[in-house]
């Protein structure tokens, strides 16, 4: 008899955006090893291994199943040698060798403790490693250290922005800047970007963009919005960046992760009241207020949709729309613009669906972006 032909098996693409990762992960197990082993290589910046085993993580969380023996991993795209040894460890002992010996390591405990301090980078907590410092009580203790403003914040709030913020937390704050910015320009526009606009139920921060459709005006807006939280009393830590965005400059510019929009990283005072179910906060509690960190990112209009492309996430998506476009596309992607080197042009778009398309994309929805 004629062999028949084999079912097509839909294959996974090596780039996040053209899959759809929901916040659901069935292969925790794999994908916390290797945040594990990411991380210390961001560490001791080792760059090739990290990217790789980045990418592996995020192929595993799209799956929509859990990979139970290695036969069902084996068509996946960039599973490495390295990545399988460490899968294979974890099907056959529950744990990897290397990740235990990580975690128990005396460097890398040591830099993801200072480094869960905000204001505090691998390089600063390097620096206080090779002092002989080993905890907060041994840097607070330590002379020969000048904390910044932004690290003296992280240690004064660092019990309440350690811990994570709840989509009630980031509802009320939604309302709390949306009313702040109308009371300025009646036409403000606010949309809630980052992980909570990917559908995650908690997050490290708040990410908005704010903006108003008059070009120009938004350039101002975010410190009549801080001036304001500020007589509010409810602006507890501010860090403000000017717009540095010059549309005449595009394409000159490097296209680059860091956007140059007005945008500023705060640490605001949550009221209990304002919370629909109360605050996350711990057991015992009873200030009846917590801190949170909230990013706000004002960019001009018409580059609305690819600053909030940009400003969604997650991190990895991000990477792979634009390594995608350059690779694929032959063209270049940011939270500016997006240009083609083939026509070179611009290539206008008010919608992410503009940009998708463009792309030669299937629209991916945001909360199908958590690869
Ligand atoms: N982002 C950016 N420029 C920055 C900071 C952030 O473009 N200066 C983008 C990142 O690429 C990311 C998004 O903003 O996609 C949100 O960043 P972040 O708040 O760090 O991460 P989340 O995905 O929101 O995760 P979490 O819940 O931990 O906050
Ligand atoms: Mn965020
Ligand atoms: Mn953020
Ligand atoms: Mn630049």
């Amino acid at each position: 008899p004629e062999p028949s032909t084999p079912t097509p098996v839909a294959t996974v693409s090596q780039y996040a955006c053209q899959r759809r990762t929901t916040t659901e992960n069935k292969n925790k197990i794999f994908t916390d090893a290797f945040e594990v082993l990411v991380e210390n290589y961001e560490f001791n910046e080792v760059e090739g291994p990290c990217v790789a085993i980045r990418r592996a993580a995020s192929v595993l969380k799209s799956l929509p199943f859990e990979v139970q023996h290695m036969g069902a991993a084996e068509d996946l795209p960039c599973l490495g040698d390295h990545t399988k040894a460490v899968m294979e460890e974890i099907l056959q002992c529950g744990h990897s060798f290397e990740v235990e010996k990580i975690l128990s390591d005396e460097r890398f405990r040591t830099l993801k403790l200072f480094t869960s301090v905000f204001g505090v980078g691998p390089k600063t907590a390097e620096k206080w490693y090779r002092k002989g410092l080993r905890s907060f009580s041994d840097v607070l203790a330590e002379p020969s250290i000048h904390l910044n403003r932004m690290q003296q914040s992280g240690f004064l709030h660092y019990g309440d922005i350690s811990r994570a913020v709840s989509k009630a937390e980031a509802r009320a704050l939604g309302n709390v800047i949306d009313e702040v910015a109308h009371a300025i320009t009646p036409d403000a526009i606010l949309a809630l970007t980052g992980g909570f606009r990917r559908g995650k139920e908690f997050g490290h921060d708040v990410d908005f963009i704010v903006t108003t459709p008059e070009l120009g005006r938004e350039k101002s807006l975010l410190s009549h919005i801080m001036d304001r939280l500020k007589k509010q009393g409810i602006l507890l830590y501010s860090d403000y960046q000017t717009s540095t965005f010059d549309i005449t400059k595009l394409p000159s510019h490097r296209f680059e992760a860091m956007d140059h929009f007005a945008k500023c990283f705060l640490i605001l005072r949550l009221e209990e009241s304002q919370v629909e179910g109360g605050l996350n906060t711990a057991e015992g509690d009873s200030r009846g207020w917590r801190a949170v960190r909230v990013d706000l990112v004002s960019p001009p209009m018409d580059r609305y949709a690819f600053a909030l492309l940009g400003w969604t996430g997650s991190r990895q998506f991000e990477r792979d729309l634009r390594r995608f476009a350059r690779l694929e596309r032959r063209m270049l992607l940011d939270n500016h613009a997006l240009y083609d080197k083939t026509k070179k042009e611009f290539l206008a778009a008010t919608t992410e669906k503009d940009i998708f398309a463009h792309l030669g994309l299937e629209y991916i929805e945001p909360w199908q972006r958590n690869a």
